[in-house]
């Protein structure tokens, strides 16, 4: 176990640059199962979720080799396997994606059920759904899941989900790809990753269209090839540095991003009082004075990420005036990280879906707790932003998704460093 310490007060400059894409990451290194020959994947975080990844591929059977810096090249040729290690899959969320990852190259797989954040209940019926609408049989117990090919065998078809899910999305996605005929996902997710994931799987040799609409058309192909993809760079990853700046004040050039997907989270800073600056793949923010209070609603994208939320919480406590944050997605997320930050001084109502923060002028350092990622991440901004120092403490969830948060930090001259107890 380790915690973070962090003297606040010190605003942030200077320059950081953004990691790969986590949630792109997680889907894509699943996702190179398909592939006979070798991914040359770049722009890879180092972070423990894609660690553990990385390491139920190669107990499967995969050639993983790490190269330069962000460069992972993996050949899953070898991979008969069909059920990967339960403890290693139970350590985080997104290998679920094995089980869409297995149906597509073997027509079967055992894979246990996923661990993860657990900031709310998180079902995977919709993904069920997908797999049944793909042909398949499934055995869902409390530990497992198990998918073979049903009585008339593995095909494309037409799947309309019943909630947007960034996960149900890329699994069909992934399920589909190899198997012959038409694959249709209605009322499809439309995040960045499933663009990206997509257009990784379409390098390899795949035949998707649509992805980043609401509906995606896969048409089954044969094999996937080996070849080279870089991942795009984390939303939130940049979110987070960007309300990072805003809470502590300062003046930062975030480098390495796609300010298209960034708008729905500029937008709101922008109506805070920051300014934003966007270039073509860096962003400036500028935080002077005292934010204003604002209205956030997360949604699916084009929306303002639910991952986002506890974040621009931060934001609302130092404002002026009285913000509302409704959460529409993962309705129990508020309880992750709101009365941490109000053991700091915040002062938050949460009426059901709605988070209502009346800003002060100071948080104040004190030892917190993270319980998830983005949680965890709120509170370091939290920490950055108080006087006196803060103790985050559980920082194995942060680092589930931050690569080098510490050194980046540290480079836009906050005071933060990591303890191990
Ligand atoms: C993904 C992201 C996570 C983000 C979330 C919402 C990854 C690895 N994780 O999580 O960081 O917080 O999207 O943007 O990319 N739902 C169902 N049935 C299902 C699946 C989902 O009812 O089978 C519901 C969920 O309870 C939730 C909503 O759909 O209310 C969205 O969930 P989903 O987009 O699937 O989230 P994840 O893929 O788990």
């Amino acid at each position: 176990m380790a915690r973070y310490e962090i003297y606040g007060g010190t605003p942030l400059r200077g320059e950081v640059t953004i990691s790969g894409a986590k949630n792109a990451a997680v889907a894509i290194l699943p996702a190179t199962l398909l592939v006979n020959g070798k991914c040359r994947i770049e722009n890879v975080p180092d972070i423990s979720d894609v660690r553990i990844l990385l390491s139920i591929l190669e107990e499967m059977g995969a050639d993983v080799q790490h190269g330069e810096a962000g460069v992972v090249e993996i050949d899953c040729s070898n991979v008969t396997c069909t059920c990967p290690d339960p403890e290693l899959v139970k350590k985080m969320r997104a290998s679920y994606y094995l089980m869409g990852a297995l149906l597509s190259r073997f027509g079967r797989g055992k894979v246990a059920l996923p661990g993860g954040c657990n900031f709310a209940s998180r079902p995977i019926d919709q993904h069920i759904k997908g797999f049944l609408a793909l042909g398949a049989d499934v055995d869902e117990t409390d530990e497992y899941v198990e998918l073979v090919p049903g009585p008339n065998g593995l095909r494309g078809n037409r799947v309309s989900l019943d909630v947007v899910s960034v996960g149900a999305t890329v699994n069909i996605m992934i399920a589909a790809t190899l198997l012959p005929g038409t694959t249709v996902i209605e009322n499809a997710a439309k995040e960045p990753h499933i663009v990206d994931l997509a257009n990784y799987l379409n390098t390899m040799g795949a035949n998707i269209s649509g992805a980043g609409t609401d509906t995606i058309k896969i048409r089954g192909v044969q094999s996937l090839q080996g070849g080279t993809y870089a991942i795009i760079p984390d939303q939130i990853e940049a979110g987070t540095y960007l309300a990072a700046v805003a809470a502590t004040g300062g003046n930062v050039l975030v480098k390495n991003v796609i300010p298209k997907h960034m708008d729905c989270i500029t937008s709101k800073l922008m109506e805070m009082g920051a300014q934003i600056i966007n270039y073509d793949d860096s962003i400036r923010i500028r935080s002077e004075g005292r934010l204003r209070h604002t209205t956030v609603k997360t949604r699916p994208y084009p929306g303002f990420p639910t991952d986002m939320q506890a974040q621009i919480c931060v934001c609302m406590t130092l404002a002026s005036g009285v913000s509302r944050l409704t959460e529409s997605v993962y309705e129990t997320r508020f309880f992750g990280y709101c009365s941490e930050l109000e053991s700091m001084g915040a002062d938050i109502q949460i009426n059901g879906k709605t988070a209502i923060v009346t800003g002060s002028d100071q948080l104040y350092g004190a030892t917190v707790c993270a319980r998830d990622l983005r949680a965890g991440a709120a509170l370091v901004i939290a920490g950055l932003a108080a006087e006196g120092i803060t103790f985050v403490k559980n920082s194995h969830f942060v680092e589930r998704g931050y690569e080098h948060l510490i050194e980046k930090l540290t480079a836009l001259g906050a005071n933060i460093r990591r303890i191990e107890d």
